[in-house]
This record gives structure tokens, C-alpha cells and sequence, in this order.
């Protein structure tokens, strides 16, 4: 049964969607059978992973809207091992839309369960809000991975998640878990990224990965090119930290 894990984080830019892209590639080329699920709008994992986000007949909008079955929107990518369901701007109006309908929450839940199976690792892409999308995502989960910008307001961002976690565990989804934190964007020659490293990890419980993802220009690059980074440059140090994130991360999910 593969494991559905969100990158969710309410702030906006903290590197949720290249984390989405490269873990998933980097799983992918450590031979996982990866489904990458881009459930925001904006499309940014969809187009960062080379598919064209306008050209698709099939979309995680029709798959949550019940206008298609799971197998019509996966899109199997040219690297072995990853799929991807891809999303573009007509998903804005599903969050309106869900509204209506009763089992609101659990669409992509249900839609995704016949594929579980083929699957080590589903990694679904969350947009930067607390809307239906987000609470869709959270529902279909096990667990949530947490992308942290090395920043002043990282702690506030923080803040957000735990307490969304708890709304979802005591309604949605109980056995939602965190799978981690992930420190993005960290500037060694800028004190304040080592202090937020620092605070974060004696403020919180909560698991912190190891690894730490680096400010470099590649990995701001790759996606114009519809590149994840171990296509765009292999040995760069973005293409080497998001493969030893997701050997951390195969690590923790195989030795529970
Ligand atoms: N490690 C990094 N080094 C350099 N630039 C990065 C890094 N990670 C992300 N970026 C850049 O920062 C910006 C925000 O990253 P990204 O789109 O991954 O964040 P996000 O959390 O998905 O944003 P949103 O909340 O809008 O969905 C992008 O321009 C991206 O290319
Ligand atoms: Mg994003």
C-alpha cells in the first residue's frame, strides 16, 4: 500500500512545490513507484515536472469532480517509476464548487484508493491556504511533510500547521500524522537561517529531517525548463540533498 504523504504548509513560497517535484523525482530514481498529485491551482508542480498544464483532458479537477476515473488523469512522466496527476486554474473553481456536495472532503480519498496499490509513495502538492483542496489533501493522507523557509517568520508558519493538524486529526482524519520538517532555502552565509534552524528544532517535538535543502540558484532554475534538478544538473549540491531527503525519508517509512 503505497504512502500518501501532503507537503503542505499554509505560507505561501516556502518551497512546497520543489520539494513536490524533486523528492518525487529523487524517490523515483531510487526506483519507488512514485504518483506525484498536484492539487493546487497555480499548477506549479504540474508544469515544473514538464507537462503542459493547459493541454490535459484530464485533471485532478475532473478526478475530485467526478467527471473521471483515476487511470484517465494519471500521466505517466518519461523518467520509469513516475506518474503524475496534473492540475491548472480551472481547479480554483472546484474549492466554490465542493461547497455544495456532501462528501466534500473525502473526493480524492476515494479517487485514489484503486491506485494505492501501485504505488510506493504518492506525494500530493498542497496550494497555500486552508481551503477545501488542502482539507481534501489532508484527508487522503498519512502523513504531512512540512517545508520551512530558513526565515524570520518560519515559526509562525509553523504554528499554522500544528494547529491544522489538530483540526484535521479531531474531524477528518485521526490517524493523520507528521512525516516531517523540512528546512528549504537555507543560506549558509546568513546567521539568521542557522538561528532558525536552531529554534526550530529545540522548539518542536515533531520530527525534523536531517537533511538540509540549500538556496541555490539550479534549483530556482530547473522548473523553466520543465526539469526536476536530477535531470536539470545531476551533480549539483539541489540534485544531492533532495536525494538523501528522500533516502532519509525511505529510510523512516520502511523501518516503522
Ligand atoms: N532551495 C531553493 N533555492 C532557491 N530557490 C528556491 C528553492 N526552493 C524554492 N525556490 C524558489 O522559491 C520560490 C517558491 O518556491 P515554491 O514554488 O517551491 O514554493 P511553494 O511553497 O510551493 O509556493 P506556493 O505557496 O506559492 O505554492 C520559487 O520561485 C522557487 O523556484
Ligand atoms: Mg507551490
Amino acid at each position: 500500500m503505497g504512502k500518501v504523504i501532503a507537503i503542505t504548509n499554509q505560507k505561501g513560497g516556502v518551497g512546497k512545490s520543489t520539494t513536490a517535484i524533486n523528492l518525487s523525482a529523487a524517490l523515483a530514481q531510487l526506483r519507488k513507484r512514485v504518483l506525484t498529485i498536484d492539487i493546487d491551482p497555480q499548477g506549479n508542480t504540474t508544469s515544473g515536472l514538464g507537462v503542459e498544464k493547459y493541454e490535459q483532458e484530464n485533471t485532478v479537477y475532473e478526478l475530485i469532480s467526478e467527471n473521471c476515473d483515476v487511470k484517465d488523469c494519471i500521466v505517466h512522466l518519461k523518467k520509469k517509476y513516475h506518474d503524475l496527476i496534473p492540475a491548472n486554474m480551472n481547479l480554483a473553481g472546484a474549492e466554490i464548487e465542493l461547497n455544495e456536495v456532501q462528501d466534500r472532503d473525502l473526493r480524492l480519498k476515494k479517487a485514489i484508493d484503486p491506485v494505492r496499490e501501485d504505488y510506493d509513495f504518492i506525494i500530493i502538492d498542497c496550494p497555500p491556504s486552508l481551503g477545501q483542496l488542502t482539507l481534501n489533501a489532508l484527508t487522503a493522507s498519512d502523513s504531512m511533510l512540512v517545508p520551512i523557509q530558513c526565515e524570520y517568520y518560519a515559526m509562525e508558519g509553523l504554528a499554522q500547521v500544528l494547529y491544522t493538524l489538530d483540526l484535521v486529526k479531531n474531524g477528518l482524519n485521526p490517524d493523520l500524522k507528521i512525516e516531517g520538517i523540512v528546512f528549504t532555502m537555507y543560506d549558509s552565509r546568513n546567521n539568521l537561517s542557522q538561528e532558525v534552524v536552531d529554534s526550530v528544532r529545540e522548539n518542536i517535538s515533531e520530527y525534523v529531517f536531517d537533511t538540509i535543502i540549500p538556496r541555490t540558484v539550479r534549483l530556482a532554475e530547473a522548473p523553466s525548463y520543465g526539469l526536476p534538478i536530477n535531470e536539470y544538473d545531476k551533480h549539483c549540491i539541489g540534485t544531492k540533498r533532495y536525494r538523501k531527503l528522500a533516502k532519509e525519508l525511505i529510510k523512516r517509512s520502511f523501518s516503522i
